[in-house]
């Protein structure tokens, strides 16, 4: 469309050629026609007041008319080429690839059952106390009464260390604690009575590593002293932990057991969380599961720290988290718990008890309550 001005029709094939013009070319351009100080355009406009009035009217109304279509050619290139330029540089990309899902950590499963344990006994007045996992023969064995020529002191059940002990320890060679018991004799020497305190914490054992067994695992101590405690209370607290830590259904039995620092002692059953009693393979048949050792305080061993059997009695318990987590979950092998199975820790650590590890066999799905 002519201007009616051939100098200002000189400038059309330029403004045609807009929509051809490469990001380079571009800017070129648009500083050669509209730039402030050399811009063709500009330098036109600045010719108009020295016209006569009435062509100065009609030529400036054509510039300016110009300059407009010039302009909206400018900004519709700009937005042009920006489109192209997107277009380059998602080319290659697979928009249908699915998303990365964001990774969510969990809790371990031993760690949440040790704060679930940790946590129903807090509520029941019951405070936490932790003990070196380095131990001298005393605390570990001795003052737990466990006699000294006792297999359990033997090299091939117990790791020693060829450290010796620190001046101010009583008590023999060094080792990794085999129990967290020897925190029951820390806690005692400590405070006088009443005493009721959890101990949770790692054990080490020379055992062979297995589908049930660990040489490192965990143990959760309990321990109760005061003036008239007697096994009543040890059955009514550990019947309370295994309704809170299981369900409120769960059935438990008491056998009678053997440990050097209780007397009586017993292992606590609770019905297999799997088949609820009427056996299966997670429990061999019987339809129980061993959860606990556990006794009232011996006699020795209060003396061994100084409190009087007479005025005092006390209970005791010793349960294993790692243990305790394969019952809960059903979890089929040990290892499980230390190996780095994402797969494993992620669906155990989802809602709902194993989260779908079922699907994957390293769990074993519960029977429905008869
Ligand atoms: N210390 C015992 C063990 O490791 C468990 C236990 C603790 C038993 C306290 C009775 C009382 O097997």
């Amino acid at each position: 469309m002519s201007t009616g001005f051939p100098d200002l029709d000189a400038f059309l094939p330029r403004l045609e050629a807009i929509p051809t013009l490469g990001a380079d070319a571009f800017e070129a351009e648009h500083t050669a026609i509209l730039g402030r100080k050399s811009g063709a355009l500009t330098a036109a406009l600045k010719t108009v007041a020295t016209l006569p009035v009435e062509e100065r009217k009609r030529y400036g109304a054509a510039l300016n008319q110009l300059k407009g279509r010039f302009e909206s050619a400018f900004a519709a290139r700009t937005a042009a080429l920006e489109e192209e330029r997107r277009r380059r540089e998602s080319a290659g990309v697979d928009l249908t690839m699915p998303g990365r899902r964001r990774w969510t950590g969990a809790e371990h499963p031993v760690t949440r059952v040790v704060d679930e344990i940790v946590d129903i006994f807090r509520e029941l007045g019951f405070a936490v106390a932790t003990g070196p996992e380095v131990e001298t023969e005393w605390y570990n064995f001795l003052a737990l009464n466990f006699p000294a020529d006792h297999p359990a002191m033997d090299m091939h059940d117990t790791l020693y260390l060829d450290a010796p002990p620190a001046a101010d320890e009583p008590g023999g060679k060094l080792l990794l604690r085999t129990h967290t018991s020897p925190v029951q004799i820390r806690v005692m020497q400590a405070a006088p009575p009443p005493v009721r305190v959890v101990m949770p914490g790692m054990v080490y054992r020379n055992d062979a590593i297995d589908a049930s067994h660990l040489p490192a695992f965990s143990q959760i101590e309990g321990l109760a002293v005061d003036e008239g405690i007697s096994f009543v209370d040890l059955k009514a607290t550990l019947n309370h932990f295994a309704h809170r830590f299981f369900s409120p259904a769960t059935t438990t039995r008491f056998r009678p057991s053997f440990f050097p620092f209780t007397e009586p002692s017993a292992e606590m059953d609770v019905e297999c969380q799997l088949c609820h009693g009427s056996g299966c393979p997670a429990c061999k048949g019987t339809g129980w599961m061993e959860i606990l050792g556990c006794g009232m305080v011996h006699e020795a061993v209060l003396e061994n720290v100084n409190l009087d059997p007479e005025r005092y009695t006390g209970w005791a318990f010793g349960m294993g988290p790692h243990r305790i987590a394969l019952l809960r979950y059903g979890v089929r092998d040990i290892r499980l718990l230390l190996g780095g199975d994402m797969r494993f820790l992620e669906a155990v650590g989802r809602p709902g008890r194993t989260g779908g590890a079922d699907a994957l066999g390293m769990t074993l799905s519960p029977e429905p309550r008869p």
